[in-house]
């Protein structure tokens, strides 16, 4: 007979990601004791539409995901204490309240089908309203990307027709994925947001930490009639390392050996840690200090600066890099908000999947390898400038309408020149971001700490670091390959306000020690150091041949 404490604990994290869903355990050295994934493919159609139809499937690749990652697990030696969510932002989902339901699609963060509708409620709204949004919300303008433009795309397509006149306490719940994750799968069926979710919507007000009518008004999105007469409510806006729920198997899932095998494991956990995937790879990478930076190349590419506990406001306040909030952990340190400046890239892994299934200039990802290592030997590749904007141009620049672009082509372009060109594009947006960030950062050196599908690929790295100047910029692979998940692990082992009941990590430098300790056996050496350029001749002929570029 073993008791439950001398059982070792983990922590678990569901990460919901745009192309996948993975689940993992994290032991306290932050090692991942097992993990699954499973991928999806969302529905990629002409008129920029992306969106997930089953909303189910999110829950029942969720459940598949997590039974075999208990599957052989001894459970007479551990013992799960609790559990962390992350997940995509801004991508939007309804239902029905009472029978969870989904009420429409879920539409992701990338899908442009709204561009006209947006494009016109930019040309209505006043230059009061403008600089309002600009300077409540942190975000750059109305766009494809945030939930509320994908609400008012719903409300006159997928929710037109819904009504609920049945039952007194029965409405359509809209929120964001993790709203979704937290009713399915929590006992108690809370419908809650964590802020750094609910501050990518576009009507989250940055300085009241709550919803604000006047933003939805910018959107042509009535708070009080949605309220009233469509008998719309959104979740509850909390903290991303509190108490929400305990785990839960959905109940439309019937299959009940799997029901329960899972609660077996996971019956009355905690469910108490949540954040944007993005907010939870920086908390993942460590970086709880102001002015430190993570890159994460995923679907898209997000660069993170923590900004500290004040809130950032920067020169004229003209936001090409957005304000977000990195993570609120009320019951560490003095438990104060952190914020983060966000610069965002569109397409990072889109762009490979794009490069091997749309184009086929790639077969496979060891082609698009051998393109890059002779690339980095050599540099003497014909120069292509390839704007890379397949759905729309994001930081610093926030441009809906533009789409991809190719300047440069002659007779002697190549297959390769093309490769090459599209993932210099990428690395050079991410450049022209990090130029924004150094304004954030007093003009220190800035180590970057990068994770995500790409950083595995060094000659892919090598690129990147070939167009950034050594003087201010060192690339640093993270070893921690998992940082999105281990940052919402981190979270929910931060939940408890006592801090011996923290079993994990008592605070953090307790966290960093055990996690260096982990790290250093691992006898790093210097491959994770990528070291950027000094030509800056060259790199000035870049930057040039890019800026033209993207003004064309
Ligand atoms: O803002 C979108 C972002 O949260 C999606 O992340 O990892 O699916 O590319 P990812």
């Amino acid at each position: 007979f073993i008791k439950p404490f001398d059982k070792e604990p983990l922590i678990l994290s569901i990460d919901v990601g745009t192309t996948s869903i993975r689940t993992m355990l994290f032991k306290k050295t932050s090692e991942v004791f097992k993990k699954t994934q499973i991928n999806y493919t969302s529905n990629n159609k002409p008129d920029g539409i992306s969106d997930l139809c089953g909303i189910n499937d999110i829950n029942n690749n969720i459940i598949y995901c997590l039974n075999d990652l208990f599957k052989n697990i001894d459970k007479t030696k551990f013992k799960v204490v609790s559990i962390g969510i992350a997940n995509m932002r801004e991508s939007l989902i309804s239902w029905n309240s009472n029978t969870l339901t989904p009420s429409s699609q879920c539409i992701l963060w990338n899908d442009t089908r709204n561009k006209n509708l947006i494009d016109n409620l930019k040309s209505k709204m006043s230059n009061e309203q403008l600089t309002y949004f600009k300077k409540h919300t942190g975000l750059n303008n109305l766009s494809t990307y945030f939930s509320a433009g994908k609400l008012r795309w719903l409300l006159d397509n997928d929710l037109k027709n819904v009504k609920l006149f049945n039952k007194k306490n029965e409405f359509i719940h809209v929120g964001t994925v993790d709203s979704w994750i937290l009713t399915n799968f929590t006992k108690q069926k809370v419908f809650k947001t964590d802020l750094s979710n609910a501050c990518r919507t576009g009507v989250f007000n940055l300085d009241t930490l709550q919803n604000d009518s006047n933003l939805f008004e910018v959107w042509d999105l009535n708070y009080n009639a949605l309220y009233e007469t469509k008998k719309i409510r959104f979740p509850e806006i909390v903290s991303s390392s509190e108490f929400y729920g305990h785990f839960d198997i959905p109940s439309h899932f019937k299959q009940l050996e799997i029901k329960i095998f899972l609660l077996s494991w996971l019956e009355n956990v905690p469910i108490q840690g949540c954040l944007g995937d993005q907010s939870a790879s920086l908390v993942g990478h460590l970086k709880f200090k102001p002015s430190e930076i993570k890159m994460t190349y995923g679907t898209g590419c997000f660069l993170l600066l923590n900004a500290g506990t004040e809130r950032p406001i920067v020169g004229n306040c003209d936001n090409k890099l957005l304000t977000t909030i990195g993570y609120k952990f009320p019951f560490l340190d003095d438990g104060k908000l952190v914020y983060a400046i966000e610069g965002t890239i569109g397409q990072a892994g889109f762009l490979v999947n794009w490069l091997l299934n749309n184009v086929n200039l790639v077969k496979d990802i060891e082609d698009l390898t051998e393109i890059l290592k002779i690339f980095n030997i050599k540099q003497d590749f014909n120069d292509i400038v390839f704007v890379p904007a397949l759905t729309g141009l994001y930081a610093p620049y926030w441009d809906d309408n533009c789409r991809g672009a190719i300047f440069g082509i002659d007779g002697n372009t190549q297959q390769k020149d093309l490769v090459i060109g599209c993932l210099k594009g990428l690395a050079l947006q991410v450049g022209i971001i990090l130029e924004e960030m150094k304004k954030y950062v007093n003009g220190n050196k800035m180590d970057i700490s990068i994770d995500g599908g790409l950083s595995q690929n060094d000659e892919f790295l090598k690129l990147q670091a070939s167009l950034l100047l050594k003087n201010n910029f060192t690339l640093i692979r993270n070893i921690n390959h998992e940082a999105t998940s281990f940052g919402c692990a981190v979270a929910s082992a931060f939940a408890y306000k006592n801090v011996n009941d923290r079993v994990m990590w008592k605070n953090i430098d307790d966290l960093k020690e055990k996690v260096s300790f982990y790290h250093e056996s691992l006898n790093q050496g210097d491959s994770n150091v990528f070291i950027c350029s000094d030509d800056i001749h060259k790199l000035n002929k870049e930057y040039r041949r890019w800026n033209s570029a993207v003004k064309r």
